[in-house]
């Protein structure tokens, strides 16, 4: 039989069905996406040193959180110009848009880069957006991490920055960098006062950091969404009140293997997969997709055939970061009807 006269599935590889299926991606981060070679080319011309290596695919070699982070500070200081931050907006963007995403919320870590105005860098960012919705049609939203490291006070300095370069695309406010030992209860001000200016809140936790971390985002910050959150499974009750609450945990399956000690995707015990089986509202997401060698679509299928997400596992979390995104309701309808068919073709492919 020639290849013409076969059917969809058996033409298409998994990778490739996947690519059809319309996505949302609600935890990615914009210096976390820069590819090594535009990383290697920025610092460069600004004139900035990068961690001593060989080539540009060296530069992503490392095994724990914290190591990951000193790499993602260093990248981050090469990213100076207004059109340095145009360009890697454009290119997270163009790879989201590759790997069949449709809408993006992604974190920025404007503190990173060594005193540039949050104005330019909003200035560049805002340029790739609007460059990436004419060329790929992807909408975009931005949600600035603060870095938990710096504490609540230099937090509140860094919100008055951020409303001060606030427009209708900043929909939230997120806490990350390295977990333990900086819990999430004294930032409980800075968190309510964002709240009161209207953004939505999320916060990294439970993922070098305990359970305690993941109760406290969501008693104490009360956020909107968690970001990872894998430890939630150690406290059984906490578990129970997060599924009786229904609130998403936006999971980056390949992050696990660098950041944390659940290195095997295929095990039973895997915490992702063990939140999807006790009912936990979870979503697949990249994270900082070049810096942990994936891509949106590599984990999807990760979550499909590594933790053992059945196709309707994978439609439930494809609908739930619909609901789950920070747009206004019409939208969310508009995109379910709209992508439905899509949705429904790639599913029954699978
Ligand atoms: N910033 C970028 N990626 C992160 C992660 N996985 N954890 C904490 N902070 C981050
Ligand atoms: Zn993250």
């Amino acid at each position: 039989m020639g290849r013409i006269a076969k059917g969809y599935n058996e033409i298409m590889n998994m990778y490739q069905r996947l690519q059809a299926l319309p996505k949302v991606e609600l935890h990615l981060h914009l210096e976390g996406a820069i590819y090594p070679e535009t990383a290697f080319e920025l610092a460069h011309k600004n004139d900035v040193a990068l961690p001593p290596c060989k080539a540009p695919e060296d530069l992503y070699d490392y095994e724990t959180l914290d190591a990951f982070l000193a790499v993602y500070s260093a990248i981050s200081r090469s990213i100076v110009e207004v059109d340095d931050f145009r360009r890697i907006t454009y290119e997270m963007l163009k790879g989201a848009s590759d790997s069949g995403a449709r809408h993006v919320e992604f974190f920025i870590s404007p503190h990173a880069h060594d005193g540039v105005p949050f104005a330019r860098q909003f200035q560049g960012i805002r340029a790739g957006m609007k460059d990436a919705l004419t060329d790929f049609g992807v909408t975009s939203l931005i949600i600035p991490g603060m870095n938990r490291e710096l504490g609540p006070e230099r937090g509140e300095a860094y919100l008055d920055e951020i409303l001060a370069n606030r427009g209708d695309d900043v929909v939230g406010l997120g806490l990350d960098y390295y977990e333990a030992p900086y819990p999430p209860e004294p930032f409980a001000q800075v968190f309510a006062r964002a709240r009161k200016e209207g953004l939505k809140l999320s916060a990294h936790c439970g993922e070098a950091g305990p359970a305690s971390y993941v109760r406290g985002s969501i008693e104490t910050l009360k956020v909107d969404r968690l970001d990872h959150g894998y430890n939630v499974v150690d406290d059984p009750e906490l578990m129970k009140q997060a599924r009786d609450l229904g609130i998403m945990f936006t999971c980056c399956p390949s992050t696990t293997k660098y950041t944390t000690p659940h290195r095997d995707l295929t095990s039973p015990t895997h915490p992702i997969r063990r939140m999807k089986e006790a009912g936990l509202v979870v979503s697949i997401n990249s994270d900082d997709p070049p810096m942990f060698k994936t891509d949106l679509n590599a984990e999807y299928q990760i979550a499909l055939e590594d933790l053992k997400f059945s196709p309707e596992d994978i439609k439930a979390s494809v609908l739930a970061t619909i609901d789950h995104a920070w747009v206004d309701d019409a939208i969310k309808r508009q995109w379910r009807t709209e992508w439905a068919e899509d949705i429904d073709r790639v599913i029954a492919s699978l």
